[in-house]
């Protein structure tokens, strides 16, 4: 690790790292897709079927997410204290659409997945933050068109956003770090190959337990990631230099 130290660093997170700020993973027993089917509400094809209750889904989370008992943990906090105190700079790429990295402190910042703080017209593609429930009867404030306004988050079937910041922080990283994601879901877990495939990159899994893609680390730790990304932060400040 010492000798990248110094070096760019891109950190992939995913739902475990939020876990434990009170949000549900996707994919664990107690996970959202244990209670409700991707295929009723993260999809295109869902939102023209039952734009409702797709509403009703997103219009749920965002109302935990700013209902005040939702708060950035210390596995979020320790990203941001990262990233202020490494110079060659610190890149983090989320599939979570929450807000609680920039809450953290954390500024470059990609939301790969979307933003559930933020609405998009489907018809115009304005995007707005947005707080409150949306609905049907919503007009875009910008072409004002009724009901195209959507939750501006990536669903199955869709083209995550900003792939081409990210292929760049990848070529560009001596260390990656996956935290918090079980490597089900492409591109995410493909990353890790990715900067397999040029020499001196270090890639680290930091996560309750082995994911789809554990094998592909050069490092692995598990357990809750408000104590293993901690104790790895101050792992690599501590050698730095
Ligand atoms: N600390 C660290 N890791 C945890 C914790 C915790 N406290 N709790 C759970 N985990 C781990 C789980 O073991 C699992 O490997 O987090 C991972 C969460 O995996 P998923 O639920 O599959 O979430 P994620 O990988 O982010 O899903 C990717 O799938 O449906 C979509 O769009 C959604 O962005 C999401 C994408």
């Amino acid at each position: 690790m010492t000798a990248n130290a110094g070096r760019r660093i891109v950190v992939l997170t995913g739902a475990g790292i939020s876990k434990e700020s009170g949000l549900s993973t996707f994919r664990d027993a107690d996970g959202i897709w244990a209670k409700v089917r991707i295929e009723d509400v993260a999809t295109p094809d869902a939102f023209a079927r039952d734009p409702e209750g797709v509403h009703r889904f997103y219009n749920a989370r965002r109302r935990r997410l700013v209902g005040g008992a939702i708060q950035p943990n210390a596995a979020h906090v320790a990203l941001a204290r990262l990233e202020g105190a490494w110079p060659a700079g610190v890149t983090v790429v989320t599939q979570n659409i929450d807000d609680l990295h920039e809450r953290a402190g954390s500024r470059n910042l990609i939301h790969m997945h979307g933003e559930i703080l933020k609405a998009r017209c489907s018809a115009c593609g304005v995007v707005v933050a947005c707080t409150d429930a949306l609905g049907t009867d919503e007009r875009c404030r910008e072409c004002g068109i009724k009901g195209a306004m959507r939750p501006h988050v990536v669903w199955f079937g869709e083209m995550p956003l900003e792939l081409e910041r990210i292929d760049a922080a990848l070529d560009a990283c001596a260390t990656f770090v996956s935290i918090g994601t079980s490597g089900n879901v492409y591109p995410a877990a493909g990353f890790v190959d990715r900067i397999r495939s040029r020499d001196n990159v270090h890639a680290v899994e930091l996560n309750l337990e082995p994911s789809e893609g554990a094998g592909h680390f050069d490092e692995t730790v598990y357990g809750p990631a408000t104590e293993v990304v901690p104790a790895f932060v101050a792992r690599l400040l501590g050698a730095r230099g």
